[in-house]
């Protein structure tokens, strides 16, 4: 059996026995989705948001990339977001990193990792900059990143309140709330690190005045 075949059959249990506690799980969900959550995480294999949650299919709108970033001129990660914030109109976006993330560790190295995963890292690296007295002063280089990881799940929450489409659903009422949150690998446990509620006024540079 290749290793990918056991994926399919695990699935089919997995199906079975949704259907023998749930008879009706995949009908109820099969015309609506309507999430309460959009999830912007870590691509890293051990970080899954429905398992850390105990969520089911249909509670969490999930994207994921690596080191969880908002990038202002990624049309996946923006799409996403409008079609959660206007279209699934979800009451809160969570942005939620982990400690010991590869993709945050390799953005405070030197090392060349080709220009692609350069471009994505750099902004990482923008945000280690922004906050370089406080990170330097860190003497453990495993403290210092775990630190760099909270600041960039905060910056990513501070960069979805920049954006027209957040602006836009705060304006009309509607939410969303923005959590910024920090998994543990070590321990499993989440640790809300920064929260921004609907409406929160941000540096007028970044505020749209004619939405
Ligand atoms: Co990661």
């Amino acid at each position: 059996m290749h290793s990918y075949e056991k994926l399919l059959s695990l699935n089919k249990i997995w199906a079975n026995e949704k259907i023998i506690v749930e008879p009706e799980f995949f009908k109820d969900l099969q015309h609506v989705q309507t999430p309460e959550f959009l999830w912007i995480g870590c691509s890293d294999s051990r970080v899954p948001p429905n398992e850390i949650t105990q969520t089911q299919p249909g509670e969490i709108f999930i994207h994921r990339n690596i080191a969880n970033l908002v990038v202002n001129t990624d049309v996946n990660v923006l799409s996403v977001l409008e079609y959660a914030v206007h279209h699934l109109k979800v009451k809160h976006i969570i942005v939620c990193g982990h400690y010991g993330c590869g993709g945050v560790k390799a953005a405070t190295s030197n090392h060349n990792l080709k220009q692609v995963l350069n471009m994505w890292l750099r902004n990482i690296k923008d945000i280690y900059r922004i906050h370089r007295d406080e990170l330097d002063a860190i003497e453990s280089e495993e403290s210092r990143i775990d630190r760099l990881v909270e600041l960039n799940v905060q910056e990513q929450v501070m960069n979805l309140a920049k954006t027209s489409i957040v602006q836009r659903a705060w304006k009309e009422g509607n939410g969303p709330d923005l959590h910024g949150w920090v998994y543990g690998l070590k321990d499993g446990v989440i640790n809300p690190v920064f929260e921004m509620k609907a409406g929160t006024h941000i540096d007028p540079l970044y505020e749209f005045d004619d939405l």
